[in-house]
């Protein structure tokens, strides 16, 4: 068997983890399911059990006529300000999507007072791989960084690297297979 070269490995890699990641942009329920953007319902609580990644998306669904959805800054999050906010989400159907394109902290509320019964919710969006930064994994070369990924202000709870570690190892070892299989 040929010893796979270093270069046609790193450019399957890219191409594979730019694969893998456009594949696994995941659907997120706001508040948990398909009708939960409402009052009484703790968002921060919910958001810190999920994992937010580069180009996932988030869906509010809600009774149209009572409520919506606004992106806001942090000031206005905290403070339940819906006046200058920075982005109407709201359609008009009650069912909205939002792309997460930036690693950066969302602020999202509901105007019409709802704020002040809980509706807004934080998204913090830490993982996931910028693929034209890539480098190596360090199976292919001995001690090489590890993929671009933000370091949040406001690092969230749960451990976001074990994503993240875990798409690239699968991504070696489908690209090791594909390798191996193609030189034969
Ligand atoms: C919501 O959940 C968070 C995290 O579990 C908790 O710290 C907070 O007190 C809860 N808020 C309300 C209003 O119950
Ligand atoms: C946040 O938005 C509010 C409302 O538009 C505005 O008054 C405030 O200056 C903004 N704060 C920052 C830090 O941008
Ligand atoms: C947001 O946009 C929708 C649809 O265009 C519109 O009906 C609604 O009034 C807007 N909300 C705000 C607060 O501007």
């Amino acid at each position: 068997m040929e010893i796979l070269s270093l270069k046609k490995v790193v450019f399957m890699m890219v191409i594979t983890i730019t694969l893998v990641n456009m594949a696994k942009s995941e659907l997120h329920y706001v508040g948990g399911d398909k009708f939960s953007w409402k009052p009484d319902v703790n968002f921060t609580e919910w958001s810190s059990h999920e994992h937010f990644h580069l180009g996932d998306w988030l869906y509010f669904g809600y009774e149209r006529h009572l409520y919506n959805v606004l992106e806001v800054n942090k000031t206005s999050y905290e403070n339940c300000i819906d006046t200058g906010f920075i982005y109407n989400i709201s359609r008009g159907a009650g069912r909205d999507v939002f792309q997460l394109t930036e690693f950066k902290t969302y602020y999202f509320l509901s105007g019409g007072g709802h704020c002040w019964h809980g509706m807004k919710v934080a998204i913090l969006v830490s993982e996931g791989v910028v693929a034209p930064t890539l480098a190596p994994s360090p199976q292919v070369h001995a001690p090489a960084p590890s993929p671009k990924s933000y370091t949040p202000a406001l690092s969230p709870k749960s451990n976001s690297n074990g994503i993240q570690v875990n798409k690239i190892f699968f991504a070696f070892i489908f690209i090791l297979i594909w390798g191996i299989s193609s030189n034969n």
